[in-house]
């Protein structure tokens, strides 16, 4: 009874053609202008125009009717008005300022991922014959898109409207709570929460086959967009996942991941993982097991956070 999915979102952006032509490239469907979608999922990202880069629209699923009231009751007593039309709520994220809009319904399934096969120690699986890595002619594309994250000086009223409100579920918190990993599905995280000096979308995510997608996705990235690698390949600690960062073409940074931790047991996983001391950057927490040890600072602070803060002040949203 709760929230169960991560739908689409929607970017605003002051070039919106070209970010879309950005990621029609990379394999995803247009459906209709600015609506790009991927072959299970018609539709994952939005684009619209905007005055600065940012999040504009967070559209999730939930169970039941009862739900949206329940939400609707949480937030509500934070101070946060919503409205609820037929099976939709909608509201306005208290920080962030973007579009909330929660259906009743679910994601539609993903079909798994078509395996390649792979030579082990001791095993032939594929015998007389090239890897499909390095025979198919395109990377394969993004297959949904499965989280974001968000950076911002007002910490505490977003994590109360995103977990005490909307109900995400606490996966695994950092720093003693001030960054805190967030689900509404199995994976280990739809959403970070993390400290920034203004309110802006770090990056968001697209699941992919395997670290070969990845790899082949983001070199064809980097191919078109020299410099447009921010910190990759590595697998992280917290989710498990295989990470890419890469920039898009409106200065928003994306990643290609693969492999992340599901968790489909609440209690196991919060009797056996959350309670683990994350907050060494030395210990088990640091930012990958493999790969990149640190990410480059611009990674939590990118270079134009001050025109993001100074559009938003703009519009009275700081
Ligand atoms: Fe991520």
């Amino acid at each position: 009874m709760a929230l169960n999915g991560l739908l689409d979102i929607e970017l605003s952006v002051p070039a919106p053609t070209e970010l879309a032509a950005f990621w029609e490239r990379r394999g995803l469907r247009r459906t209709d202008d600015g609506v790009l979608g991927t072959a299970d999922r018609e539709v994952q990202l939005r684009i619209a125009e905007g005055t600065h880069r940012h999040l504009s629209a967070l559209h999730m699923s939930c169970e039941t009717e009862q739900d949206l009231a329940d939400i609707a009751g949480r937030i509500g007593a934070m101070g946060v008005r919503s409205t609820i039309g037929g099976t939709t709520l909608r509201c306005i994220d208290p920080v962030f300022k973007h579009r909330v809009v929660i259906d009743v319904g679910a994601p539609h399934p993903l079909s798994p991922a078509q395996e390649r096969a792979y030579n082990g120690p001791g095993e032939q699986v594929r015998a007389n014959t090239r890897a499909e890595a390095v025979v198919e002619s395109e990377p394969r594309p993004p297959r949904r898109l499965g989280h974001f994250v968000l950076g911002t000086p007002h910490l505490a009223e977003a994590n109360a409207f995103f977990f005490d409100g909307l109900g995400f579920k606490v996966s695994d918190q950092i720093l003693n709570g001030v960054a805190t990993f967030g689900r509404i599905e199995s994976d280990h995280h739809n959403l970070l929460l993390q400290p920034a000096s203004t309110s802006y979308l770090n990056h968001y995510a697209f699941e992919v086959d395997d670290v070969d997608a990845i790899g082949k996705a983001g070199t064809a990235v980097v191919a078109e967009r020299p410099g447009a690698s921010v910190v990759g390949v590595g697998r992280h600690n917290l989710g498990s996942n295989i990470f890419w960062y890469l920039s898009d073409p409106a200065g928003t940074f994306f990643e290609f991941y693969s492999d992340m931790d599901q968790i489909v047991d609440d209690d196991v996983w919060e009797r056996d993982h959350l309670r683990r001391d994350w907050e060494g950057s030395d210990g088990p927490a640091g930012f990958s097991v493999w790969g990149p040890k640190e990410p480059p600072p611009e990674f939590f602070n990118p270079l134009d956070l001050d025109v993001i803060g100074a559009a938003r002040e703009d519009l009275g949203w700081d």
